[in-house]
C-alpha cells in the first residue's frame, strides 16, 4: 500500500516524532520494492511531485495546519525528512543510472573517469584527431564557367550578373526583339503564369539567355564597357542528351569608340586558343541575333580529331559531327537600335557582344555524352572532376 497523509490530531513533540519516523519508514519500504527506471519514476513522483506528493501534502496537511506554538517544531522535522528523502531519491536514481551504465559496458563502474567515459563516450575525447569531412569540389559545369571568365578577366573584363528572372523588357525588347517579332520563336520561353493583366514589357519569365544582363550593365555604366557575364538560363526544351532545360551560358560585352569586328575576331581568337589549346583555329560564319549586326556563329577547329572530321582509327569523329569543326558561340556588333534602349550615342560608341554555352563546352572539354550527367546530381559521376 503506498504511504497516505492523515491529517495530524497531537503536535506534541513525542506526536510529531513519531508521526516523521514513521512517513520515513514508509518512504524506506517503498524505496526497497522499487527496480528499474519506471518504478523508480512512479516512485520519485509519488513522493516528490510538486503537485500532491507526499512531502507537498505533508506540508499542507502538518506543517501549515499546525498550532502556532508547534508551527517550528513541525518545520524543523518536515525540513530535515525532506532532505532526507530527497537525498535518498536522487542517490537511487543515480545508483539506477549508474547500473544502466554498467549493463550497458558490461564492466564495473568505479571511477569518475570510467564514469565519464560510459555516460559521454569515446568520441569525446578531445586528444583524438578530428573526422575529416570531404570537401566537395567545383562543379565540371562551374569550372568550366569558370575558367572561361579567367580568360576574360585576364584581357581587363570585370564580372557582372543578373537575375533568373527576368521582364520580357529585358530579355527581349531592349535586346531588340520587338513584340511578335519571330525572332522569339527562336528562344522557348517560360513565362510566370497568372501575369496577362500587366503590360507585357513588365511581365515576368525565366531569362532565356544571359543577354539582358548586357542591358541592365549598359544602363548603370558609361562606355568603355568590357564584361563578361556568367550565369543560368531557362528553356523551354524537354530534356535530353544535348538539351537541359537549365543551362548555362557567358556573355561578354566591349563598348568603346572605335571597337571592330576584327576586335571581336581578335579577342574570340586568343579565348579559344586559351580555353582549348594554342594550336586551334577559328572560322566565322554569318548568322542573326536581333541585337547583334553583323552577326555570326564562331567555330573551332575539332580539338578532338584536330580537325580531320576522323579519329587516328579512321572512325568518323562525332563531336564535330565528321566535320572538323564545332559550333562554339554566337557573336557579332552591337546593334545601333540596342543602344537607343540604353542612352549611348551610336554614332560615338560601337562594340561588340558574344554568347556561349558552358554545359556544351564541358560535355566537348570532358568527353562527356549526356548534358542530363551534369545534373542528376550522382557523386559517382561529379566525384570524377575533383
Ligand atoms: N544570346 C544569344 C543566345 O542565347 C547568344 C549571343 C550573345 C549572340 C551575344 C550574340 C551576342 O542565343
Amino acid at each position: 500500500m503506498p504511504y497516505t497523509v492523515h491529517k495530524l490530531n497531537d503536535y506534541s513533540a513525542a506526536a510529531l516524532d513519531k508521526a516523521f519516523a514513521d512517513l520515513r519508514d514508509a518512504f524506506k519500504e517503498e524505496a526497497v520494492g522499487v527496480s528499474g527506471l519506471i518504478k523508480f519514476k512512479g516512485h520519485r513522483d509519488h513522493w516528490l511531485a510538486r503537485k500532491n506528493g507526499v512531502l507537498t501534502l505533508v506540508r499542507e496537511l502538518w506543517l501549515k495546519e499546525a498550532p502556532e506554538e508547534a508551527r517550528a517544531a513541525v518545520g524543523k522535522r518536515f525540513n530535515d525528512t525532506k532532505s532526507y528523502i530527497e537525498g535518498l531519491v536522487k542517490t537511487q536514481g543515480m545508483d539506477l543510472d549508474l547500473r544502466r551504465l554498467e549493463s550497458s559496458t558490461s564492466k564495473r563502474i568505479q571511477t569518475v573517469a570510467e564514469w565519464k567515459q560510459a555516460e559521454l563516450g569515446k568520441p569525446l575525447d578531445i586528444t583524438l584527431p578530428g573526422i575529416r569531412r570531404p570537401i566537395g569540389a567545383e562543379h565540371p559545369v562551374i569550372k568550366t564557367m569558370n575558367e572561361i571568365v579567367g580568360v576574360f578577366r585576364n584581357l581587363g573584363y570585370s564580372v557582372e550578373e543578373g537575375p533568373e528572372i527576368e521582364t520580357d523588357y529585358y530579355n527581349f525588347e531592349a535586346l531588340n526583339f520587338p513584340p511578335d517579332h519571330p525572332a522569339r520563336d527562336t528562344q522557348d520561353t517560360l513565362f510566370i503564369a497568372g501575369q496577362e493583366s500587366k503590360p507585357l514589357r513588365d511581365r515576368l519569365l525565366l531569362r532565356t539567355h544571359t543577354s539582358p544582363v548586357q542591358i541592365r550593365t549598359m544602363q548603370k555604366m558609361r562606355p568603355p564597357v568590357r564584361i563578361v557575364i556568367p550565369g543560368r538560363v531557362h528553356r523551354n526544351d524537354p530534356p535530353d542528351a544535348s538539351h537541359s532545360p537549365m543551362f548555362h551560358q557567358v556573355e561578354g560585352l566591349a563598348v568603346d569608340t572605335n571597337i571592330t569586328f576584327g576586335d571581336l575576331k581578335g579577342t574570340l581568337d586568343h579565348a579559344m586558343k586559351a580555353l582549348f589549346g594554342s594550336s586551334v583555329k577559328t572560322h566565322f560564319r554569318p548568322s542573326f541575333f536581333p541585337f547583334t549586326e553583323p552577326s555570326a556563329e564562331m567555330f573551332v577547329s575539332c580539338f578532338i580529331c584536330g580537325g580531320e572530321g576522323r579519329l587516328r582509327d579512321g572512325q568518323g569523329c562525332r563531336p564535330c559531327k565528321l566535320t572538323g569543326w564545332i559550333e562554339i558561340l554566337g557573336c557579332g556588333m552591337v546593334d545601333p537600335n540596342v543602344y537607343g534602349f540604353v542612352d549611348y550615342d551610336p554614332s560615338k560608341v560601337s562594340g561588340f557582344a558574344f554568347g556561349m554555352g558552358a554545359d556544351r563546352i564541358a560535355l566537348l572539354k570532358y568527353g562527356v555524352d549526356d548534358i542530363q550527367l551534369f545534373f542528376n546530381g550522382d557523386v559517382r559521376f561529379l566525384e570524377q572532376f575533383i
